[in-house]
């Protein structure tokens, strides 16, 4: 059964560029895992293994710089679902070919929920780290202004 109705929509935007970017490309390759055609579901698995472990990465990346509190549930969440990815990979290689189906039906739920729980308050974390840092920088500015214009 072809189940190619998921896709990126604006329900899953954070507001937060640079996610959202990396978010579109990981939901374009788990729905192409729903294809159906069995020939060439290891090569799709394989494409949306790449770019879910530079994707973590990339995020595991940021909550270190910014020190955000609950890294280690993210992260977590990271890694269990990769070594999903990498075990149904095994196996289907090996010939448990129903896996494929269920995998790419099971993944978009999971990404919805990553999505609107641990992606949701990174976002709006590093959203706030750089208004913080611009009122900062703003407030630097002003007060090098007032010092120029200070009679020396
Ligand atoms: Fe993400
Ligand atoms: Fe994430």
């Amino acid at each position: 059964m072809e189940q190619n109705s998921w896709g990126w929509s604006d329900r899953l935007s954070l507001s937060y560029e640079p996610m959202d970017e990396t978010h579109k490309e990981f939901v374009e390759l788990c729905a192409a895992l729903s294809e159906d055609n069995p020939d060439t579901f290891l090569n799709r698995l394989d494409a949306l293994i790449v770019h879910s472990i530079a994707h973590f990465e990339q995020e595991n990346r940021w909550m270190e710089e910014t020190a955000f509190p609950p890294v280690g549930c993210h992260r977590q969440e990271h890694d269990a679902v990769l070594e999903v990815m990498q075990e149904v990979r095994r196996r289907v290689a090996l010939g448990e070919t129903d896996l494929a189906a269920r995998l790419a039906e099971e993944l978009p739920l999971w990404f919805e929920h990553h999505v609107d729980t641990m992606d949701n308050m990174l976002a709006r974390f590093m959203a706030a780290g750089q208004a913080n840092q611009l009122t900062e920088q703003l407030s630097e500015q002003q007060t090098d202004q007032q010092g120029q214009t200070q009679p020396a």
